[in-house]
């Protein structure tokens, strides 16, 4: 959760507000009926955006690096600890935001290289390229490398990584066959190497996700498990509950 996305709707609300004590208590409307209108629909715009922002607001305290929660963390560390990468290998992660679960993948394989894309577009406008480079210097991490890049055409060749990552991203991309982008994933995934993938994997964003495991057993793959995280791995039922993370689940395996 971007701290601007939080600043920028309690920005909104207030400003709701504001508008809204214009229209009600000036005369820059005439009509009483307009002016009930424009102010009622302000208040209730600013109601919503402010219930949104004290929502965002708990979000980023639990998943803040800084906070007591540490949810981020968890989440990171635990995705982190599945991706193994041998000896000059390289590994993707997709869609990287802010850089973190590839410093925590390259920092775990220092004897490899990790490459971490985004399409840093607007809705997270806050995570970009230098951010990601300035977050690998801070950890002391340098075999990183950070691109521009969409998830749904990565720009590699087939089977170019000895490990693929991916943490909260497939979900946000607009799609009607969400398994085509993890498809998409492992297309550049070598033979032999491993991905972790953690996402919302509800059947309403994804469609049946034991047959997507079912079928990439068919395919080849070994070890294929799609693992609960919100039985208390990554977070409680609970948590997932209000955080509207519900479903969220780690596909892993090998190819
Ligand atoms: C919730 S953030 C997660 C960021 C990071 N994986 C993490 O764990 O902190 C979702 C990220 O997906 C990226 N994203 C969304 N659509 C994408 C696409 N088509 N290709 C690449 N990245 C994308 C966004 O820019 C954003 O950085």
């Amino acid at each position: 959760m971007p701290q601007g996305m939080v600043l920028g709707t309690l920005s909104g609300a207030a400003g709701c507000f504001g508008l809204a004590a214009v229209c009600g208590y000036t005369g820059l409307i005439k009509n009483k009926t307009v002016k009930a209108a424009a102010a009622g629909g302000l208040l209730l715009a600013g109601t919503a955006a402010g219930g949104a922002a004290l929502w965002m607001g708990l979000m980023y305290s639990a998943f803040s690096y800084d906070g007591k929660r540490q949810m981020s963390r968890q989440i990171i560390e635990g995705i982190a600890d599945y991706v193994k990468l041998p000896e000059g290998g390289v590994g993707l992660d997709v869609g990287c935001g802010s850089g973190a679960l590839t410093i925590a993948c390259a920092r775990r394989n220092p004897q490899a290289r990790f490459i971490g894309i985004d399409r840093w577009g607007r809705e997270y406008a806050s995570f970009n390229k230098p951010l990601c480079e300035a977050n690998a210097r801070a950890e002391g991490v340098s075999n990183t490398e950070f691109r521009k890049g969409d998830a749904l055409r990565l720009d590699f060749p087939d089977e170019s990584f000895d490990a693929v990552t991916s943490n909260y991203v497939y979900h946000n991309i607009p799609s009607s066959d969400r398994q085509a982008i993890l498809l998409e994933t492992l297309r550049v995934l070598k033979k032999g190497g491993c991905f972790a993938l953690h996402d919302i994997f509800s059947e309403a964003r994804y469609g049946n996700m034991q047959a997507f495991v079912q079928k990439l057993r068919a395919m080849g793959y070994e070890q294929v498990e799609l693992i609960d995280t919100t039985k208390g791995m990554f977070m409680s039922s609970g948590e997932a509950g209000w955080m509207a993370l519900s479903g969220s689940a780690l596909l892993v395996g090998k190819k």
